[in-house]
């Protein structure tokens, strides 16, 4: 099976550097139209740049690929909304949307300044909304999308020192699993990543494991995820160093207090192995099927 994406016009954010250029380059070598957008700042958000951008763009019509470069800001819906303009303008469609970029501001949530809460959820959340929002609403006409959003383990399962960024990315888990409720019926699949990747975000925190989680290795899950091929929606994938897995969020068969029963707080305490038992669990797909499993319950 070959993966190809002629005729594909592809939004990447973030893609000067890390991560996103890896995406862009492939994308464009497998016959995608390529939007390259980045800010061209520094890892904080501060600053900005053209030539991270015009770098990709360069690399990717060298050899032989179509793209053209985005300096707008994710983090504005100004910005979001020219990015999708500059697909339209350019290549007169959208097919792809990969909401990548990223900024870093660790802090200790007692030391957390609000303005490093504002930049980081501006980007990495508000961002992922303006950016999709109008790509998403051509998708719609067309009857065909795919997105894919960069969440992070920080978020998924938590990391020390990342609350700003752990909860903007887990946000992004929310934005995903309900754009593929509503983007199901006509086309539109969403999926996300928590990727683990050598880029100038992580080289320090990861030390010597660098060497081994290039980039080049969470590209290839992806280019699947956002390939007409992929049929799958509504998922989370960890991907890094060659290990690719799913991460789901899973409901346990819980203890049921009995119809009519309103247990006291002691029950609970008696239950709570009970509850928290993972044997036999589900994997909810939407919040309709949290509720079937309510009434099941309630006979
Ligand atoms: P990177 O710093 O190389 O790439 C991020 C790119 O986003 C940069 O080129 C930057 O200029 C661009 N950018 C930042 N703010 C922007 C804005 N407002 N508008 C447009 N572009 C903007 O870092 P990396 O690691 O490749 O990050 C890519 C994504 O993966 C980020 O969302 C990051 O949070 C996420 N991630 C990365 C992990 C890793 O291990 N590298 C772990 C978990 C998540």
């Amino acid at each position: 099976m070959t993966i190809e994406f002629d005729g594909r016009v592809a939004i990447v954010t973030g893609a000067g550097g890390g991560l996103g250029k890896t995406y862009a380059l492939e994308l464009g070598r497998r016959g995608a139209k390529v939007v390259v957008n980045d800010l061209g700042g520094n890892p904080d958000g501060t600053g900005a740049a053209a030539s991270p951008a015009d770098a990709t763009v360069a690399e990717i019509t060298a050899a032989g690929g179509e793209a053209v470069a985005s300096y707008d800001s994710v983090a504005t819906p100004e910005g979001g909304a020219a990015i999708t303009q500059t697909a339209l303008d350019a290549f007169g469609t959208v097919d792809i949307v990969i909401n990548n970029a990223g900024i870093l501001r660790d802090k200790s949530f007692a030391n957390l300044a609000v303005a490093d809460l504002q930049a980081v959820i501006d980007v990495h959340l508000l961002g992922a909304f303006y950016v999709t929002q109008p790509a998403f609403r051509v998708m719609k006409e067309k009857g065909y999308g795919r997105l894919l959003f960069t969440s992070s383990a920080a978020g998924v399962f938590g990391n020390f020192g990342q609350t700003n960024y752990g909860a903007a990315k887990m946000g992004l888990v929310g934005l995903s699993n309900v754009l593929a409720l509503e983007g199901a019926k006509t086309g539109i699949h969403s999926n996300v990543i928590a990727p683990i990747a050598r880029s100038r975000l992580t080289e320090e925190l990861l030390g010597p494991l660098a060497s081994a989680v290039e980039p080049d290795l969470v590209m290839p899950l992806s280019l699947y995820l956002v390939s007409e091929a992929c049929e799958l929606t509504h998922e989370i994938f960890s991907v890094g160093g060659g290990k690719y897995s799913r991460v789901f969020i899973g409901e346990t068969p819980g203890w049921f207090a009995g119809k009519g029963v309103t247990p006291t707080v002691e029950d609970i305490a008696e239950h709570i192995c009970d509850i928290r038992a993972e044997e036999g669990y589900t994997v909810p797909g939407g919040a309709n099927d949290d509720i079937r499993l309510l009434l099941k319950a309630l006979g």
